[in-house]
């Protein structure tokens, strides 16, 4: 009997109620990211984070600590605050009834209770774990959780050489991908369709080239080496800034590709970084927010422009997204059955085991 790994079962990609189980086992359990201290450095300032159906107001509260909540009333349920991002003059307060609370959570004012049983530190706004990690804030809605640290393993000791917390955001775009969400992850993890969609790439860097680590249980990743004289991930393989302080010297010679579970690729080049988070809208749609990050040193540079790495990114990524979206159309048809993996695509089969082992360890 035939023992190849095989794709998952079409149900993973187009079930809806597959869907809403993995959004509870991946975004309600798990650590995930959900964006950037630069985005909130001030006291005050928030953004809001949409994931599985909830609403979560993540804000720098007046100790400067990242502190996030759920973004629902404590008197009548209504959502707080509608605004994406902005900062809060000290304090939330409800639309509705003008319940006010503090940055830290606690409900400072309720208008009326007066005259019953009512404390108001009974009723603070929920809260939801937020650790920080090189500049990343991560997310998570288990009221149990175990640390940050545990979820993101070695990975804090291998990448500190890039010094993350250092980097600042360049520019941002914004993907509607009609795909769900794993085929994201899948893709994302091997280059063997890289000489097919990728000349530009393949141009720049050898897809057969660099190793994997061991696929570990929160992440997988591996890196790739340049081809020739190029020196970096760009139009044209030129690197026009100059190494990321604190690289080895075979770490300038190589980009490290790793999805950290459920939503954060990193993409550490030798002089800058790319960071794709994802946030899965329906079983068949998923948005992805893509980033590009640069030492403050280089971005102050007179006539700074990153967008050799921008450009060349944005073009790989839309021919990632179109062939996922293609690879989700043809999922979704009546004749898709699992097909066989190659042995060169061990990192792919190591997600859809992980998938498979959570599903398993709810029931
Ligand atoms: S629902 Fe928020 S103050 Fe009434
Ligand atoms: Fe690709």
């Amino acid at each position: 009997m035939s023992t190849q790994a095989k794709t998952l079962p079409g149900r993973y990609y187009t079930d809806p109620a597959v869907f809403r189980q993995e959004m509870e086992t991946f975004y309600c359990e798990m650590w995930f990211c959900s964006g950037r201290t630069e985005q909130i450095q001030a006291p005050g300032d928030y953004y809001l984070c949409e994931v599985a159906g909830e609403s979560i107001i993540v804000a720098r509260d007046s100790s400067g600590a990242v502190r996030a909540f759920y973004n629902v009333c404590r008197h009548r349920g209504t959502r707080l605050c509608t605004v994406e991002h902005g900062r809060f003059d000290d304090r939330i307060q409800c639309p509705y009834h003008g319940w006010t609370y503090g940055l830290d959570g606690k409900l400072l004012g309720a208008p009326h209770m007066e005259g019953g049983p009512f404390y108001r530190e009974d009723y603070p706004l929920h809260r939801v774990n937020a650790e920080v990690w090189a500049g990343h804030i991560f997310l998570n809605m288990a009221s149990r959780s175990s640390p940050l640290k545990a979820q993101l393993a070695g990975l804090p000791d291998k990448f500190a050489p890039w010094a993350m917390q250092d980097l600042r955001m360049y520019k941002q775009h914004v993907y509607k991908v009609m795909a769900n969400w794993k085929l994201i992850v899948s893709n994302y993890n091997e280059c063997l369709h890289c000489p097919i969609l990728h000349p530009m790439l393949c141009s720049i860097s050898d897809p057969m080239s660099g190793d994997n680590e061991v696929p570990q249980p929160t992440y997988i990743g591996g890196a790739m080496e340049f081809r020739g004289a190029a020196q970096t991930m760009s139009v044209d393989g030129k690197r026009r800034r100059d190494y990321l302080p604190g690289l080895s010297e075979a770490q300038r010679k190589r980009v490290f590709y790793y999805a950290i579970y459920p939503n954060l690729f990193l993409s550490l080049h030798p002089d800058y970084v790319m960071v794709h988070r994802l946030w899965p809208r329906a079983v068949d749609q998923t948005d992805v927010v893509c980033e590009w990050y640069f030492h403050p040193r280089e971005l102050a540079k007179l006539g700074f422009n990153g967008d050799d790495a921008v450009d060349f990114w944005d073009a790989t990524n839309r021919e990632d997204w179109n062939i996922s979206e293609l690879s989700q159309k043809g999922i979704s048809s009546r004749a898709y059955e699992p097909g066989p993996y190659s042995a060169r695509e061990e990192l792919p089969r190591a997600f859809d085991r992980m998938v498979l082992d959570r599903e398993r360890m709810r029931r």
